[in-house]
């Protein structure tokens, strides 16, 4: 039991969402049940409006869960005080479609922006050197985003969300805004951090030139899981 528990990431059990109050309330996420173990890349695709944002934003504790249960990384999460989830948040590292830089800072200076988030910084201008580095963005460290192209953005986008070493990683159609070129290097570099530093990636995406990646297809549509399968990579 604890070591089937141990290994995963997220586990989701009987979970409804809804948006709205009174007539206006509408059920957007129907009876999901969902476990994903550490050290996989999973993606989530599904129609538009079917709820992939609204679930993945549930899972990454941005929004409270109304009905059901949901552990992060071994914590049941429903009914944690707003300073513990706080605590869990910081384990969780998130990728949106648009990147949602500063354009007034630095590359360097996003990603050191998360770095401060901690409790103790340490020296967080070689933490982001560090990883924009390994993105290969050494030669644009102290450049401004307006200077920097399409794929570039992104990937300070995912410095920032993985200065910090979380254990899992959420990402909201990453690729959208890209090329095939820089789409392609963006999901590489995913794999690459569950296969060789045994994160877990949750991303969402219609993206089909990027299914090959996955470890696991789960496709969601009006709400509810329709199939969920091992992909064959
Ligand atoms: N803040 C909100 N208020 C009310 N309805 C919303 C809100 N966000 C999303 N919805 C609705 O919830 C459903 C699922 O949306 P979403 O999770 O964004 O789907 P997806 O990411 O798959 O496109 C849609 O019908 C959408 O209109
Ligand atoms: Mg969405």
């Amino acid at each position: 039991m604890t070591l089937i528990a141990a290994s995963t990431a997220v586990e989701i059990r009987q979970l409804n969402y809804f948006f709205g109050q009174g007539d206006l309330r509408k059920q957007v996420l129907y009876d999901i049940n969902l476990e994903l173990p550490r050290g996989q890349i999973i993606i989530m695709t599904g129609p538009s409006g079917s709820g992939k944002t609204t679930l993945l934003t549930l899972i990454g504790a941005l929004r409270t869960v109304q009905q059901g249960s949901l552990r992060l990384l071994d914590q049941e999460i429903v009914g944690l005080r707003r300073s513990a989830l706080v605590e869990v948040r910081r384990n969780i590292g998130f990728i949106f479609q648009a990147h949602n830089l500063f354009e007034s800072l630095t590359a360097s200076q996003n990603v050191e922006m998360a770095v401060e988030l901690l409790d103790n910084w340490g020296n967080k201008r070689q933490k982001a050197v560090a990883i924009l580095s390994q993105l290969g963005l050494a030669d644009r460290i102290d450049y401004k985003p307006s200077t920097l192209s399409g794929g570039q953005k992104q990937r300070v986008a995912i410095a920032r969300a993985l200065v910090n070493q979380p254990e899992l990683v959420l990402a909201d159609e990453p690729t959208a805004a890209l090329d095939k070129q820089s789409g392609r290097e963006v999901v590489t570099l995913m794999q690459n951090l569950a296969k060789t530093q045994g994160k877990t990636i949750l991303m969402v995406t219609h993206d089909n030139r990027i299914l090959d990646v996955a470890d696991r297809i789960i496709t969601l549509v009006d709400g509810r899981i329709e199939t969920d399968e091992m992909s064959s990579g």
